[in-house]
C-alpha cells in the first residue's frame, strides 16, 4: 500500500528568539486549518502542555534570574517534556492526530546549551536516557534580530499583565548567544526547518507558512 502526504501525522513546531511572533502565527496557522481543511490537530506548547508541566512552566519563567541553578532549570524544561509527551504528543500522534507545538527540544539546545552553556553532549545524552529525544517533521524558525525581537517582546509585556518575563530580562549578549545557536541547531539538521524572514509583515510571514504547509503537509 502506498502513503499519500495526508497520510503521515505530522509533528510541527515553531522556534525562535524572543518577540518573534511565534504565538501570533500558530494563532493564525491554528484559524486557517480550522477554516480551511479537516484536517484533526492539536495546538500545544512547550515548557507546559498539559496540567502538570504547565506547574513546571510556572517555575521556570516565573522565577528571578538566578533562582534556578543552570542544571535545575534544565532539570525541570525535561521534566516538562517527558510530562508533555507522554500525556499529549505521542498520544496525540499515535491517533493520527497532528500536533502544533510553540517550542520542543531545539529551544533547549538554544538557550540552555548555547546560550547558558551547558553541554551539548549532555543535553543530548539526558534526552536520549530519558527517551524523548524524539524530532519534529518540520520546525518553522522565525528569523529575527535579537534587537528588534527583544523590543517587541518588552513592548508585549508590558501591555499585559503577564508575569513570563524571566528569559526578557537577561542581557543582549545572551539573546545574541540564543539566535547563534538556533542558527547552528538550523546549520545541522537544515531540511527540518523553515526559515522565515519574521521581519516581514505579518500577512507576508503567515503567507509563507501556509505555502510551506500545502507543499509538506499536502493540505
Ligand atoms: P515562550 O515565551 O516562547 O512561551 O517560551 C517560554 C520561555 O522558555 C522562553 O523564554 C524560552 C524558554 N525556554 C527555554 O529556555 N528552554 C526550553 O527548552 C524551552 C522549551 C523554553
Amino acid at each position: 500500500m502506498t502513503h499519500s502526504t495526508q497520510d503521515k501525522v505530522f509533528f510541527i513546531t515553531f522556534e525562535g528568539g524572543e518577540g518573534c511572533g511565534k504565538s501570533t502565527q500558530i494563532k493564525r496557522l491554528v484559524d486557517y486549518l480550522t477554516t480551511s481543511s479537516s484536517l484533526k490537530f492539536i495546538q500545544t506548547r512547550e515548557p507546559g502542555g498539559c496540567p502538570s508541566a504547565e506547574i513546571l512552566r510556572d517555575l521556570i519563567v516565573k522565577s528571578q534570574e538566578n533562582e534556578w541553578q543552570p542544571f535545575t532549570e534544565l532539570l525541570l524544561l525535561l521534566g516538562s517534556r517527558i510530562e508533555h509527551l507522554k500525556n499529549i504528543i505521542q498520544p496525540s500522534l499515535l491517533n493520527g492526530i497532528h500536533v502544533i507545538c510553540d517550542r520542543f527540544s531545539d529551544s533547549t539546545y538554544a538557550y540552555q546549551g548555547y546560550a547558558r552553556g551547558m553541554a551539548i553532549d549532555l543535553i543530548h545524552s539526558l534526552h536520549q536516557q530519558l527517551k524523548i529525544d524524539i524530532k519534529p517533521d518540520r520546525t518553522y524558525f522565525l528569523d529575527i534580530q535579537p534587537e528588534i525581537g527583544l523590543k517587541r517582546s518588552k513592548r508585549r509585556l508590558e501591555q499585559s499583565s503577564s508575569k513570563e518575563d524571566r528569559f526578557e530580562d537577561l542581557d543582549l549578549d545572551f539573546h545574541h548567544k540564543i539566535y547563534k545557536g538556533f542558527h547552528k541547531i538550523i546549520g545541522q539538521d537544515p531540511k527540518r526547518f523553515c526559515v522565515v524572514d519574521a521581519s516581514l509583515s505579518e500577512d507576508q510571514v503567515h503567507a509563507i507558512i501556509i505555502e510551506d504547509i500545502k507543499k509538506t503537509w499536502g493540505c
